[in-house]
């Protein structure tokens, strides 16, 4: 593709902008002598080694080699293709991409998404222009007038109307080398099967047009003008359109501001053009769905705070819990998302009409810090004065704390979760390490038995694409070395990795008489379990580091986990009756060898005589 833009284009591209300004709007670049550094953003680091000379005007990477010029730096850090890098940076300094040159047509597919862009584009014109010269534009006018919008930022959102009827679209974009069908794979009109016709999607709606970064309509979504349902209706999946990353309003805010600092996520498409209306023009909405992983990581390439809007009520609450867990794993350093909850009844729109563009952006500036919104969550699911509630404060915790990327926000938060449970940052360690230890692996058959309440909850999809340091290091690597693992320590294992074993097992006390390395253990262990079927691995660790006498247990307990390791779900029962029976059987056998031999020396406590009985039968049975 890169030899169809010419390269004395390409050079003249070069030579105007400034690599300098095309790095800093993207990261925080530091004067350092001649050149600038910066932490590199193309791999993890705690000390700069990214560096930019305006002289070469060339970027290296003295930690992970990266270097080139101000494309190939777009082309990286924004992940686009060549053209799409050079048509960026061109229209950031004003010039024009050759047209023919980005004409590659290569594919099949290739053109046949560039057609759907172009009749993308067409529709968003034709519903520009109904909104100026439909029979019925006057009420779609006096809609919008009525939700307090100027022509102004009607026209800068492009906001548009699709007239009532079911052929308007059809009929004027149906032509010579337009295909019906070409205009249902952009989600603009729908197959009717029985009557083998197509009809507009959109009709008497008004309609918002959804663009891209590079300002191309990607889809739509249109809201009624009364109370029918659906309210909205977005574009479906397309080639071009992912709900799951797009973001409207996006190309807005970029366009009105060329350095974003931080950018709002609110819920609806009239909350955007309101704000913007008002002056607040960073804020973005996804399209009717949570946010993603993917949303969140596209908007912290493009600036360092993210902050989030939720309605002040049960819903609003709940979403933000959603968003609270795909933010955690996704954060970096330098890097911060906030939480702002609005007063019941109300969404940003209704708010910023009322109260104005200052009181707004105070609340935004009061917004509570990811970290507060996490204690206070989760504070509000335990009662943190008891031990009880600690124990599944920290439980609850944990696993998402562990899902964070190394940070300082990491930290800072596992000191406070130290100081909320009376652990120290060792003891917490050791739980984070048990967890680890007993997740569930990446790649196991679908059929789970699994009932372990102390296990992580499987984490969302998202994370698996995530670069995670809790899904690099496999934990349950089999023992390479062939390490013989008593009884003892193999029922141990298993009774981390599945504390549910304890109800189908022996009571604690029949393990009594037994003499075998890490017994006392294995009793306390099962009893614990047996006592109240809702503990887990978190509340265990809770509340053994708060009885002198079995703190010592906790690290032992880990220990064992780590060399004892469990390979899967499948027959973990079965393994475990087997090997309590092993243990149990030997038991026996050394018992009664031992009471045979004291028999003989001494007479016997009739408690040792009814043992003795026992045993006999059993093994008379046995063999
Ligand atoms: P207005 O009533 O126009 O102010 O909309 P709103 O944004 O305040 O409405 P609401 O809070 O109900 O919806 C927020 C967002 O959810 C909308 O902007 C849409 O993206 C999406 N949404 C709302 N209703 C529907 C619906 O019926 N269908 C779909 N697909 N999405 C909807
Ligand atoms: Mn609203």
């Amino acid at each position: 593709m890169a030899g169809r833009i010419p390269q004395h284009f390409i050079d003249d591209l070069l030579a105007r902008v400034n690599i300098v300004d095309v790095v800093d709007s993207r990261i925080k670049l530091k004067r350092a002598g001649k050149n600038y550094s910066a932490l590199c953003p193309f791999h993890k680091e705690k000390s700069p080694s990214f560096s930019v000379s305006p002289d070469k005007q060339f970027y290296y990477c003295f930690g992970c080699g990266a270097g080139g010029n101000a494309l190939g730096f777009v082309m990286e850090h924004d992940r686009l293709s060549f053209p799409e890098a050079v048509d960026e940076l061109a229209r950031l300094v004003g010039m024009e991409v050759p047209k023919e040159s980005l004409q590659p047509a290569d594919s099949a597919r290739d053109k046949q998404i560039k057609s759907q862009f172009s009749l993308l584009d067409k529709a968003n014109q034709f519903y520009q222009q109904q909104l100026r010269a439909s029979d019925q534009r006057q009420r779609a006018v006096n809609y919008l007038k009525q939700r307090g919008l100027t022509g102004q930022i009607a026209a800068q959102f492009q906001i548009g109307y699709a007239p009532p009827g079911w052929e308007n679209l059809l009929d004027h974009l149906r032509s010579g080398d337009t295909a019906e069908q070409d205009l249902e794979r952009a989600g603009l009109v729908i197959h009717n099967e029985e009557r083998h016709s197509y009809y507009d999607r959109f009709r008497d709606r008004i309609m918002f047009p959804i663009r891209d970064m590079r300002g191309r309509t990607i889809g739509f979504g249109g809201r009624v003008l009364g109370d029918d349902k659906p309210k909205y209706l977005n574009s479906p999946e397309t080639d071009t359109f992912h709900k799951g990353r797009e973001l409207y309003g996006l190309y807005e805010a970029r366009q009105s501001t060329r350095n974003l600092s931080r950018l709002l996520i609110v819920e609806g498409y009239m909350d955007v053009v309101s704000l913007s209306q008002h002056g607040i023009t960073w804020s973005v909405a996804t399209l009717g769905t949570a946010t993603t992983a993917h949303h969140l990581e596209r908007l912290f390439k493009l600036v360092p705070e993210v902050i989030f809007c939720f309605d002040g009520d049960q819903a609003g609450r709940t979403a933000a819990r959603r968003a609270l867990d795909t933010a955690l794993p996704v954060i970096k350093d330098g890097q911060e998302a906030r939480f702002l909850f609005l007063p019941e009844g109300e969404d940003p729109d209704t708010l910023v009409r009322q109260e104005g563009n200052t009181a707004f952006e105070q609340r935004v500036s009061e917004a509570l810090p990811l970290s507060e919104f996490f204690f206070r969550a989760l504070g509000e699911d335990s009662d943190l004065n008891s031990m009880d509630g600690r124990a599944r404060f920290s439980t609850q915790a944990l696993p998402l704390i562990q899902a964070m990327q190394p940070s300082l926000l990491q930290q800072m938060m596992m000191d406070r979760i130290c100081e909320i449970t009376g652990l120290s940052l060792e003891q917490l360690n050791s739980v984070i390490d048990l967890h680890r230890a007993t997740a569930q692996p990446q790649a196991q058959p679908a059929q789970h038995t699994n009932g372990a309440d102390s296990a992580p909850p499987p984490p969302p999809p998202h994370w698996d694409e995530l670069p995670g340091e809790s899904q690099a290091e496999p934990v349950r690597r089999p023992a390479s070395r062939s390490v013989q693992i008593s009884p003892v320590n193999s029922l141990i294992s298993l009774l981390m990795h599945y504390p549910e074993l304890a109800n189908q097992s022996v009571a604690a006390e029949e393990l009594s008489g037994i003499q075998e390395p890490n017994i006392d253990l294995l009793r306390a262990l099962l009893a614990y379990f047996q006592a109240d079927s809702r503990r887990s691995l978190g509340t265990l660790v809770v509340d053994w580091q708060a009885e002198p006498g079995l703190q010592s247990y906790l690290m032992l307990l880990n220990e064992i986990t780590h060399q004892a390791p469990v390979l899967g779900d499948a027959g973990v029962a079965h393994l475990y009756q087997d090997t309590m029976q092993r243990l149990t059987g030997r038991n026996s056998d050394s018992q009664l060898d031992a009471l045979m031999k004291k028999s003989r020396q001494a007479p016997l406590s009739s408690d040792e005589k009814t043992l003795l009985n026992r045993l006999l039968r059993e093994r008379s049975g046995l063999h």
